[in-house]
């Protein structure tokens, strides 16, 4: 979705959920986050960090849930707006929240600094997971009117 439909979706509080199953869901998703945090006028370095933040969980999914989907929507306050992005998978779920949050901590040979990084680059990290079921991870960012 380009921006020039961005301010009615937005406007309207709409949520685009956007599939994650493929690396290319990936690059789509990486642009789909940029493209809406310009329209909202985010500053460079907050795109940066939260296109940044966005690939790290959206791989995370991909790799460890199995594939899933990511849901992009906007929030608004009296005085500040905000992108919300939530990654969402029906994959095993993680046993200790503890560990994978610390890090350097991997199960899969990676870096181990996907969901403690992602924490430090958004102003808001939540995360709901259970074993069996899957996961969902949300992240926000807020920019002053
Ligand atoms: N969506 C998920 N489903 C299940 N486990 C996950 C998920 N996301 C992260 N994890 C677990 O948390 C650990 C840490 O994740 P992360 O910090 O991104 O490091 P890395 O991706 O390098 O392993 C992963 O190794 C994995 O065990
Ligand atoms: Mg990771």
């Amino acid at each position: 979705m380009g921006n020039e439909s961005f301010s009615s979706r937005m406007n309207s509080g709409e949520t685009v959920v956007l599939p994650l199953k493929t690396d290319e869901d990936v690059v789509r998703l990486r642009k789909q986050v940029r493209d809406d945090l310009i329209a909202m006028k985010f500053s460079l370095i907050d795109q940066t960090k939260m296109v940044t933040a966005a690939s790290e969980l959206a791989r995370n999914t991909l790799r460890y849930g199995g594939g899933g989907e990511a849901h992009v929507s906007r929030r608004l306050d009296s005085d500040r707006t905000g992108i919300e992005l939530s990654f969402v998978d029906k994959g095993p779920g993680i046993e200790n929240l503890e560990l994978a949050m610390t890090d350097g901590y991997t199960s899969g040979g990676g870096l181990g600094l996907g969901l403690s990084g992602a924490k430090r680059l958004a102003d808001e990290f939540h995360i709901d997971t259970e074993p069996g079921k899957g996961t969902r991870v949300t992240i926000a960012k807020w920019k002053l009117f």
